[in-house]
């Protein structure tokens, strides 16, 4: 191994163009890539800025030294930049046109053979890349992504900066916060059996900031919720963090909007203001979601009045119990072959369905599974669920948000297998009008459906203690491409109505006070109307960067099943610890 001595890069290994031949140059980088073709050897130097071609010919000890290299030892290299030779220019890379004529090679650094090759297009099992990750961090697109990731968070503090916004940080030692999902604790080694918890999210310390007058806050901070994975969750994960005193729900939007369209600028896509905004009560019954994918057209049309007489059994069923009939048009399904309509069926059959009527024009006449609806009926379902001689229309009946919520899933299935969402769309929108509360079938009680400080509407307050499952928030979710990028809310700022809410979710006074008595008491000194938001950072750069896992865009994130393969956590520690926090473990 040589020291680096003197030497000092002088360029890093993206920064060649034919401009600087001539120019004596000092590279430093990992090996890339090593091409040896007898008295010549061609290495591939690789840094995080890209990829630069030197060549050892001419001096017989330099290229025996340059044939000895491996992929990913790091070395030094100086020599004088050529041009290459037409055929052996690469326009695929930036500098491409030229290379570095060796005169010196320091070897820096050795390197184990690698468990798979630093190459993007080199398929790695996923659970190898995170064991590795120093590695996989490596590869062009995790450069690019956490790269991405640095410029939005600049973004974003600039923008929220130039909008005067405070950027405080908040304990993550602390207690219990309100987001429904389970807690990581810490044990207390001075407090004997007692914990803190990790912030689900910093919501109590916010609204705490505002009462301490902080009008504007933001925080890019860690959440941490023991919950079940999935794609788009991870353990402990990134939030953009709002709270705003004195706001509407307009001015949080546009706040938003305008980050929005700072943040999706670094990707070069202009995106279009104001949002579009849609009830929950609609985007379940259109879309069959909460957070409805609008790239793909396909909403899910009521035809129940057209049916209201209708004669067909299991239309007629449903909407006697107070059920829909309701349906979708499938764009260029009426051409579909008789197997390919069957299996759609059998989809629906597989996600819940009953069954599935679908209806379609050939050469003027109707086609169905269903004859028994009646030709003009099927003629008006059509024509009022906008189907054109080339789509077909799939019906489903039964109870509203079922009906809905498997339509919905056929309809991402479909637009997924048409391949109807376009690359490089982003479709936002903000949900708006959510129910306060939901019933938790197994507790037998209402459960916020955000969380318990969310503000109910003014117009439903009187409402709260005759008919809770009516009440409407005044929460919104942000929702880009079926992905809820973020959500918040205007929060209650009056204690009664606070006690009120506690009253309905059956949280006694007592407990209350246990889990957030500071919160409730800091309530009583003069809180300012005040509302917010917090975004999903890691779901933004997703989106951002087209993956389609959380986990492309965090530099060391935990496995589907909660634990970091790379450093072994969680792991056992010893008892003298355990000892000391007070702790025993069960075997
Ligand atoms: P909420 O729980 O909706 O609201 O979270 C806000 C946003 O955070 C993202 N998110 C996650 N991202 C990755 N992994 C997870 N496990 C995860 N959980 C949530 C989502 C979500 O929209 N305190 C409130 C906000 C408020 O009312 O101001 C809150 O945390 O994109």
């Amino acid at each position: 191994m040589e020291n680096l001595g003197q030497l000092y890069r002088t360029h890093t290994c993206g920064a060649l163009r034919s401009s600087d031949t001539g120019r004596d140059v000092v590279l430093l980088g990992w090996v890339h890539r090593l091409r040896d073709l007898g008295s010549l050897v061609f290495i591939d130097i690789r840094d995080r800025y890209g990829i630069t071609q030197v060549v050892a010919r001419d001096d017989e000890a330099l290229v025996a030294r340059a044939k000895r290299l491996r992929p990913e030892m790091v070395v030094a290299v100086s020599g004088e930049v050529a041009p290459r030779s037409p055929e052996t220019v690469n326009p695929k890379i930036e500098t491409g046109d030229v290379e570095v004529s060796l005169r010196e090679l320091r070897l820096l650094s050795d390197a184990k053979r690698p468990p798979f090759q630093i190459a993007d297009e080199t398929p790695v099992a996923e659970e190898t890349r995170l064991r590795y990750r120093y590695l996989d961090l490596r590869r062009a697109r995790m450069q690019r992504n956490l790269a991405l990731r640095h410029r939005v968070a600049m973004v974003t503090r600039c923008y929220f900066d130039q909008h005067g916004f405070v950027e405080i940080e908040t304990p993550i030692l602390t207690k219990s916060t309100p987001e429904g999902a389970r807690d990581y604790l810490v044990p207390s080694r001075v407090h004997p059996g007692e914990f803190f918890a990790l912030p689900q999210s910093p919501q109590l310390f916010k609204q705490l900031l505002m009462i301490a007058g902080f009008d504007r806050y933001f925080q890019i901070v860690k959440c941490f919720r023991d919950e079940d994975l999935r794609a788009d969750r991870q353990p402990e994960f990134t939030q953009v963090d709002v709270e705003i005193s004195f706001a509407s729900a307009d001015l949080v939007f546009s706040l938003i909007e305008g980050l929005m369209q700072a943040i999706f600028r670094e990707i070069g896509h202009e995106v279009t203001l104001p949002f579009r905004r849609m009830s929950y009560d609609e985007a379940i019954a259109r879309y069959g979601s909460d957070k409805p994918d609008l790239r793909c057209g396909m909403p899910i049309e009521d035809l129940s009045a057209l049916f209201a007489d209708t004669t067909f059994a299991p239309f007629r069923e449903a909407l006697a119990a107070r059920g829909v009939v309701r349906g979708l048009v499938v764009p260029g399904a009426a051409s579909w072959s008789r197997k390919q309509v069957d299996d759609l069926v059998a989809e629906a059959q597989g996600l819940g369905a009953q069954g599935l009527i679908w209806a379609r024009l050939s050469d003027g006449e109707i086609k169905t599974n269903a004859r028994a609806v009646g030709e003009s009926e099927l003629r008006a379902a059509l024509a009022a669920a906008g189907a054109d001689t080339t789509g077909m229309l799939v019906v489903a009946a039964g109870e509203p948000v079922a009906t809905s919520t498997l339509l919905g899933h056929l309809r991402l299935s479909l637009a997924r297998r048409l391949e109807l969402f376009a690359p490089d769309s982003y479709e936002f929108l903000w949900v708006v009008d959510f129910p306060l509360f939901e019933w938790d079938e197994s507790e037998q009680r209402h459960v916020s459906m955000h969380h318990p400080f969310t503000s109910p509407t003014e117009a439903d307050l009187a409402r709260l203690a005759e008919a809770p499952g009516e009440v409407r928030a005044r929460a919104y979710d942000l929702v880009v491409n079926g992905s809820e990028i973020g959500g918040g809310s205007i929060r209650i700022h009056d204690p009664a109505v606070q006690r009120e809410i506690f009253r309905v979710l059956q949280i006694s006074d007592e407990e209350a006070r246990l889990r957030f008595g500071f919160f409730l008491d800091a309530l009583e000194y003069g809180t300012p109307p005040h509302g917010g938001i917090a975004l999903g950072f890691d779901r933004i750069l997703a989106i951002l960067c087209g993956e389609s896992s959380i986990r492309e865009v965090i530099a060391f994130p935990k496995t589907a099943a909660a634990v970091d393969l790379m450093a072994g956590a969680p792991s056992p520690v010893d008892r003298r610890q355990l000892r000391e926090l007070h702790l025993k473990t069960e075997e």
